[in-house]
């Protein structure tokens, strides 16, 4: 079985700018730079032969190029419970139209349809008893975190190896926009 997924990768400038929004909340476990990504579709455990159909089909996904914009940053759960804090993005026709060729082609593979709304974000750390005001004030400090216009010429089919150290993100293959 091989655990996969389907993101938009940054250039590096845009990744740096990810990873220096990082820190001033304790009990953050902060997303490695390099694992920094945007999840179209997450997949889960197929397969071997169901990832090698999975690639087919994606491969025949022809959908233009776009730019696209990071703006802001929010948070997941409660505030008693805070579990996510996320770089936010800028929904556009075009990030929607891939996600849903993606999706479909997953579902022509045989995968379940997708249940939950498509809510495009970066995840930047996952929290443990982050103390709320700090978890407030990284909020307020970087509200007007905006990166971009940039150009997303390729969307990647990732494997996800589950480590002690946290996952590790693999990219597998990357499929061109034209
Ligand atoms: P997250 O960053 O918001 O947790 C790889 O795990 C990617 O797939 C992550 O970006 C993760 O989103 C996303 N994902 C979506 N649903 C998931 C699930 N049920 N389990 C693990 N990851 C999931």
């Amino acid at each position: 079985m091989i655990r996969l997924f389907v993101a938009l990768d940054f250039p590096d400038d845009v990744r740096d700018r990810l990873a220096g929004l990082a820190g001033g909340v304790p009990g953050a476990r902060w997303t490695d730079p390099s694992n920094l990504h945007l999840t179209l579709r997450f997949i889960g455990e197929v397969p071997g032969h169901t990832a090698a159909d999975i690639d087919a089909t994606l491969s025949e996904i022809e959908v233009p190029g776009f730019d696209l914009t990071l703006d802001g940053v929010g948070m997941y759960g409660s505030n008693r419970h805070a579990r996510v804090l996320w770089a936010g993005v800028e929904r556009t026709e075009a990030l929607t139209h891939l996600q849903s060729k993606v999706e479909s082609a997953l579902v022509r593979c045989g995968l379940e349809p997708e249940e939950r709304k498509f809510s495009p974000h970066v995840t930047l750390a996952r929290l443990k008893d982050a103390p709320k005001e700090r978890i407030g004030r990284f909020l307020e400090e970087r509200g007007l975190f905006r990166a971009g216009p940039m150009r997303i010429d390729h969307f990647t089919l990732y494997r996800s190896l589950l480590g002690k150290g946290g996952a590790v993100y693999e990219a597998l293959r990357e499929y061109p926009l034209g």
